[in-house]
């Protein structure tokens, strides 16, 4: 794991102390630079997946936080971006995230069929997670890949003309890189 927690006991309950490491911090040096002086919030979204990448793959408040303390925002600016996108995770999600586009175009070509079969699949509604931790379902709306509907994203990439068939491939793929990477 590519993040640090460090843990302090206060009034008996755990406090979670989020920390971005040396390389994560250059990163985000690099993220901000891109911008004018004073205009830093304007780094805000990528400074989010960065964020979201290096502390579990989701967005805590004490991570939004930590991101607001960095940009030197109010904590209520991060809150308001981080729960306006569907591509930030607000509690804790699995190893493979499919988010499968629920808009029109994508409805009719059959993502309604696509996201009940994942859910059959994998014995989970839409925003669950399954019990192995390595799946969760989000529906989404539309990702811009309407010509190659229905689709899906699952992580940096995007699946598309989605069938049964395709989705029992993905979920295969899944499980065997997570094998092969455990
Ligand atoms: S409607 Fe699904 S990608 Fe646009």
């Amino acid at each position: 794991m590519i993040f640090h927690l460090a843990f302090s006991i206060q009034n008996l309950k755990l406090k979670v102390v989020v920390k971005f490491n040396e390389q994560q911090l250059t990163e985000f040096n690099r993220l901000v630079a891109r911008y004018p002086q004073g205009k830093q919030k304007s780094a805000l979204l990528p400074v989010l997946h960065l964020a979201q990448e290096s502390f579990g793959g989701w967005l805590s408040n004490e991570t939004m936080d930590y991101v607001a303390e960095l940009l030197q925002l109010n904590p209520i600016e991060v809150y308001e971006v981080a729960t306006f996108y569907s591509m930030y995770n607000l509690k804790p999600v699995g190893k493979y995230t499919f988010e499968v586009c629920q808009t029109g175009p994508c409805m009719l070509r059959g993502s309604n069929d696509i996201i009940a079969y994942i859910k059959e699949k994998l014995n989970i509604k839409a925003g669950e997670t399954t019990a192995d931790g390595l799946f969760t379902l989000k529906t989404v709306e539309c990702l811009g890949a309407c010509g190659y509907a229905p689709m899906m994203q699952l992580g940096k990439n995007y699946r598309e003309h989605l069938t049964k068939e395709k989705v029992d491939a993905i979920i295969a793929e899944c499980q065997q890189h997570a094998t092969a990477n455990n």
